[in-house]
């Protein structure tokens, strides 16, 4: 059988989840495949399989979803320190470094997940990835609206010797700026050559006045699973 990417992300949510136990305050992750998860953790709370949880949204929709299932929601105030997270990916390198943020949750889902514990991603094998960035597909970068289009110069000046492109997002319904859950714009970044040192291009993107956040997810994640046709592979920090 072949199975498809909603198939394989859902194996990959589903083995998670096993790592989770009763009493944890738990970081729910944002998009399709951590959908999965919180259906999961939902179900396993409905069975009696797991109690006394507490999740911790990454975003409003992730929020929406959970409260609609009925898993008892809290936020970083309240909980500072979060025992595990669960959360997919846009890229995954062999070093466990990831780009997130296509569904434009970038900000909160670094928060929680720079918060927590243990983070567990989750991933179909199409995410994996040689160098972050290469694949020619979006790097986000969340900043405020004020004078964007100044903001996103600077970032594709930055990235000139890459061959950066830096591109509003908008949304596909009205082409209007997409704007996230935090009232600000996403600029993402395509580039036709490697970036090199993550760690440097992190930090000069951080110090852009103007950026809120990327989403380059750098030493952050402790467990990768990936789901492919040939099973499911455990990598581990
Ligand atoms: C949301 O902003 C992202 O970081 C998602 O976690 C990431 O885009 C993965 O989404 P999918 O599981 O839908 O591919």
């Amino acid at each position: 059988v072949i199975l498809t990417q909603d198939e394989l992300k859902k194996i990959a949510a589903y083995k998670a989840v096993e790592y989770v136990e009763s009493g944890m305050v738990l970081g729910l992750g944002t998009g399709s495949t951590a959908k999965h998860a919180v259906d999961r953790i939902a179900e396993l709370l409905r069975q009696g399989k797991l109690h006394s949880i507490v999740g911790i949204p990454t975003s409003k929709k992730t929020h929406d979803q959970a409260v609609s299932l009925g898993i008892p929601l809290s936020d970083l105030d309240a909980h500072p320190v979060v025992d595990l997270a669960i959360d997919g990916a846009d890229e995954v390198d062999p070093f466990l470094n990831l780009v997130k943020g296509r569904g434009g949750s970038l900000l909160r889902e670094k928060m929680v997940e720079s918060s927590c514990r243990k983070f567990v991603v989750i991933v179909d094998e199409s995410k994996l990835v040689k160098h972050l960035g290469a694949s020619g597909l979006a790097m986000p970068v969340e900043i405020v609206p004020f004078c964007w289009k100044f903001t996103a110069q600077r970032l594709q000046t930055l990235f000139e010797d890459s061959g950066c492109v830096a591109q509003l997002r908008t949304s596909v319904e009205n082409g209007e700026p997409f704007v996230t859950d935090n009232r600000n714009y996403i600029v993402d970044l395509y580039f036709k050559k490697d970036i090199g040192d993550l760690k440097a291009a992190s930090d000069e993107i951080l110090r852009l006045a103007g950026v809120v956040e990327h989403g380059m997810f750098l030493d952050m994640a402790t467990t990768v699973i990936v789901a492919g046709e040939l099973g499911v592979t455990v990598k581990n920090k």
